[in-house]
C-alpha cells in the first residue's frame, strides 16, 4: 500500500469551514479556514442550522483554495481525514459528506479524527524537534466547549484527568462578554479590555479550590460576573464606566485561569516529573496572559500552538490523523454522531 504522506484535514464542527493540508504530521503546505462568526455575532453566539448552511456553502471553496496553495495535485494526496466530533451534528456532517465524497472519488483512505484531541496536535505544528520527544506529556484543551486536561503518554494516547463539569472556560468567556456587551467570540475582547483593567479590583469566588475532585467549574464566576455587572449597572445608573468594565474582565480572566494554572501544577506535582512537556491548545491558548501565567508557574517546557492553530483549523485534523496512522495502530471507529463524547 502507497504510505501516507500528505493529508488533507477537514474541520467542520463549529463556526469555521476549515481544511488544510500537512505533509508527515507537522509541515502545513497550506491551511484556509472560512469562519461564519462575523455573521453568528449578530445573534450572539453560534446557530447550528446557519453554521451547518455556511458550511455547505465554503466547503468546496475552501478545498479547492487549499489544494492549489498546497501546490500539490491530486494525485499527490495519501489520505483524507475529517473531524467526527465532538460538535454541532449538522455541521459535522457537511465535512463527514465531504470527505467521504472525496475519499470515494479519489480511492483514499477516510481517518476520522477527534476534534478536541485534535487541538493538541495544533499546538505540534511546524515544531522542529521530532514529536515523540515531548511525550509523555500533560495537554489541556481549552476552548469554546471543553476544558479538558489529559495525560498523554504518546501522541495518540488520551487519559482524561480533568474536566468541566459545566461551563467550558472559553464558554465562560462569551457569556461574559455577552453580558458586558462587547460582543463575540468573547475571550479576545475580554483579554483586550483587560490590558487596561486592575486584576484585583473585584473578588472573585474560589472555584473548585479542591481540585482533589480533579473538576474545573466556570458557573459559579460566570453567575458572580453576572451579579456584579447587575450591581455596577445600578450603581451608574444603566451604565457601566469604561474602568468598571476593564477592572472585571481583568478580575474575571484572572481566576478563570487561576484554577487552570493550579490544577495543572497539581498535575504535575504528581507526576513525579515522569512528563517531558506540557501542552496547551484550543480557542483560550491564544491568550497572552495566560501563556505568560502558565511560563511563570510551571517549570516544565510548556508548547502553545501558533495564533493561527489555536482556533479550529484543519491542519490539526490532518496532523492528529497522521499519527493515528504512523504511531498507534490505533483503529478508529466511524461514528460520525459521536459529538457527545469526550
Ligand atoms: O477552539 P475554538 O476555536 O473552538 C472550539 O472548539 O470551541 O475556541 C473558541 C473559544 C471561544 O470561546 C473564544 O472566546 C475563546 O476560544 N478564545 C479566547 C481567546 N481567543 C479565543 N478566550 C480567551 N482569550 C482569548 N484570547
Ligand atoms: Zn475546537
Amino acid at each position: 500500500m502507497k504510505p501516507i504522506v500528505n493529508i488533507v484535514g477537514i474541520e467542520t464542527s463549529c463556526d469555521e469551514t476549515a481544511v488544510a493540508i500537512v505533509r508527515s504530521g507537522t509541515t502545513v503546505l497550506s491551511s484556509v479556514v472560512a469562519s461564519s462568526a462575523d455573521y453568528q455575532a449578530n445573534f450572539g453566539g453560534v446557530v447550528p442550522e446557519i453554521a451547518a448552511r455556511a458550511h455547505l456553502q465554503s466547503i468546496g471553496p475552501t478545498f479547492d483554495q487549499a489544494l492549489e496553495q498546497s501546490g500539490l495535485a491530486l494525485s499527490e494526496i495519501d489520505a483524507i481525514a475529517v473531524s467526527q466530533g465532538p460538535g454541532l451534528v449538522g455541521a459535522l456532517l457537511v465535512g463527514a459528506s465531504f470527505a467521504r465524497g472525496l475519499s470515494d472519488r479519489l480511492s483514499l483512505p477516510l481517518i476520522p479524527v477527534n476534534h478536541v484531541h485534535a487541538h493538541v496536535h495544533g499546538a505540534l505544528l511546524g515544531l522542529s524537534k521530532d514529536a515523540d520527544s515531548l511525550f509523555p506529556a500533560i495537554a489541556l484543551v481549552v476552548s469554546g466547549g471543553h476544558t479538558n486536561l489529559y495525560y498523554m503518554p504518546s501522541p495518540c494516547q488520551f487519559e482524561l484527568k480533568a474536566y468541566s463539569i459545566d461551563d467550558a472556560c472559553g464558554e465562560s468567556f462569551d457569556k461574559v462578554a455577552k453580558m458586558l456587551g462587547l460582543g463575540y467570540p468573547g475571550g479576545p475582547l475580554i483579554e483586550q479590555k483587560a490590558l487596561a483593567g486592575n486584576e484585583k479590583a473585584f473578588a472573585m469566588p474560589k472555584m473548585m479550590a479542591d481540585n482533589k475532585k480533579r473538576i474545573f467549574s466556570y458557573s459559579g464566576l460566570k453567575t458572580h460576573a453576572s451579579l456584579l455587572i447587575r450591581q455596577l449597572a445600578e450603581e451608574g445608573k444603566g451604565t457601566l464606566s469604561e474602568k468598571s468594565i476593564a477592572d472585571l474582565c481583568a478580575s474575571f480572566q484572572r481566576e478563570a485561569f487561576r484554577q487552570v494554572i493550579s490544577m495543572l501544577g497539581e498535575v504535575i506535582k504528581e507526576s513525579n516529573s515522569a512528563v517531558n512537556s506540557l501542552i496547551i491548545a484550543g480557542g483560550v491558548a491564544a491568550n497572552r496572559y495566560f501563556q505568560k501565567e502558565v511560563q511563570n508557574a510551571i517549570s516544565i517546557p510548556a508548547y502553545f500552538p501558533h495564533p493561527s492553530f489555536c482556533s479550529d483549523n484543519g491542519a490539526m485534523i490532518a496532523a492528529l490523523a497522521w499519527h493515528q496512522r504512523h504511531d498507534s495502530g490505533i483503529a478508529q471507529e466511524w461514528d460520525v454522531f459521536s459529538r457527545y463524547s469526550f
